[in-house]
């Protein structure tokens, strides 16, 4: 395993020990391409979503939020071009038919490897669809057959009517969702980067459909994604937005930006993406579903049909690379030590507080006071009692705890805490009145 290998399986077994991340199904050999998110990861990624919805949704009087169902009839897909587009091409091994993605030059590799010193000989690339397909009802005929949803938009497009005439927005307007997403992928890798099982956050922003209106708004979303992005906590040289080249882009894509995340172990990597859909998916509802989506300007009087903007999102792959961005080697006090760099704004916990003795029976009096009152003012603040001091350091730099207080004998003379610093390691003293804004303040 070489260094950049090395440090995505330290990253693996650090979500695992520290309870982020775990194989799905894993005390029965695990599924493939499916994980299942801890007590920690379940909270990064909980504030992560938070953030998005905060950002693209609560805080704009121009978009909605709602939440479609997983599963949607073969018709839905029909339409959306899926059941024709979302494909790769495959190639199968003569020698043990296992199929890979002829277009992933590392997965043939990958194979050649495990047949060591045999040639392999490829059969010619056939198409495979991604899509996962489901029965509901006793009989598995075709007329029950439903797919588990491929890209969460397209239940934001079959409810473009339902938003309208409920909520009658004016154009520009857009429709936010988060949620999951299924690919039967043939080749998942790379832990959350590549799996079957995902989640995606996604805005759908509709625009009269203009050249110059389209353009504009393009330009305005790739920014608003790309500072969104970096809010995360990533550095400048971290993310970079790169085009698609026409063949490159998807079937309903008129222009196509992928935000990109420079990543340790393959390089450039996409992150997030930002389609001018132009009016595809709404044009294709209507003469699938004989429902007429066009939009009535009502000062105008114009019926015409939208164009779409879309930003969309993978939350495991926000995850991923927060972690992978987060996750620093360093020596402090001449020892050397692991630790999650988050930012204040994702970290699972943004607070710890110790009673400096766990049997002191004052010092843990007040340490829980002044927890239970913090935790009232500061969501995500954490009582940690076990093992000594530097254990607790240890174990709080390991989840990326930006702040760790610790309640002492001096605090009960003159009612002041230790607050240490995740990144430097350095401690303050601050008034516990003062402490829940010392700490707003300083989570920036
Ligand atoms: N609605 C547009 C759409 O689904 P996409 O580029 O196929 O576009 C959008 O997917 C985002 O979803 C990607 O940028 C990525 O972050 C995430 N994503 C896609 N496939 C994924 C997978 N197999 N595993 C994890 N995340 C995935």
């Amino acid at each position: 395993m070489d260094e950049k290998e090395r440090l995505l399986q330290d990253l693996v077994s650090l979500a695992k020990r520290r309870g982020f991340i775990y194989q799905g199904s894993e005390i029965y050999g695990g599924l493939a391409g499916i994980y299942d998110y801890g007590p920690l990861g379940v909270e990064l990624r909980h504030n992560i979503k938070q953030y998005f919805w905060d950002s693209f949704i609560r805080d704009r009087e121009d978009v909605y939020g709602m939440s479609a169902a997983i599963l949607m009839p073969e018709r839905v897909w029909e339409a959306s071009g899926h059941t024709e587009g979302l494909t790769d091409p495959l190639v199968e091994c003569k020698r043990c038919n296992e199929r890979v993605r002829a277009d992933q030059q590392e997965a043939i590799a990958d194979h050649e490897k495990k047949h060591k010193k045999e040639k392999v000989e490829w059969t010619d690339p056939r198409v495979f669809n991604l899509l996962v397909e489901t029965h509901l009802g006793a009989s598995k005929k075709s007329a029950s057959k439903v797919y588990l949803r491929g890209e969460i938009t397209q239940g934001v497009h079959v409810n473009f009517k339902n938003i309208i005439d409920s909520m009658h927005p004016k154009l520009p307007f857009g429709i936010g969702q988060i949620g999951k997403a299924f690919r039967n992928e043939i080749t998942p890798r790379d832990f959350l980067f590549r799996q079957r099982e995902f989640e995606q956050m996604e805005l759908q922003y509709y625009i009269r459909p203009e050249e110059k209106e389209g353009r504009t708004q393009f330009e305005y979303w790739k920014k608003f994604s790309l500072d969104w992005y970096y809010g995360l906590g990533f550095k400048k040289e971290s993310l970079r937005l790169r085009q698609h080249a026409e063949d490159e882009r998807a079937h309903y894509a008129k222009d196509a930006w992928d935000i990109e995340y420079h990543t340790p172990f393959a390089g450039w990597k996409e992150a997030w993406g930002i389609h001018h859909r132009g009016d595809w998916d709404l044009r294709r509802h209507s003469e699938f579903s004989k429902v007429d989506l066009s939009y009535r300007d009502e000062t105008t009087g114009e019926k015409f049909i939208p164009w779409d903007i879309e930003c969309s999102g993978g939350v495991d792959r926000a995850v991923l690379f927060a972690l992978l961005e987060a996750y620093t080697e360093d020596k402090l006090g001449g020892e050397k030590r692991v630790y999650l760099k988050l930012s204040p704004r994702i970290a699972p916990v943004k607070a710890a507080v110790f009673p400096l003795l766990r049997n002191k029976e004052t010092l843990v009096k007040k340490a829980r006071g002044i927890y239970e009152n913090l935790k009232k003012e500061i969501p995500g603040v954490m009582w940690d009692d076990n093992g000594n001091i530097g254990k607790r350091y240890r174990r709080q730099d390991e989840i990326g705890t930006p702040f760790c207080i610790t309640i002492d004998f001096d605090t009960l003379e003159d009612d002041t805490v230790t607050v240490r610093d995740r990144d430097t390691g350095a401690q303050t003293r601050v008034k516990t009145g003062e402490l829940a804004s010392y700490l707003s303040e300083h989570m920036v």
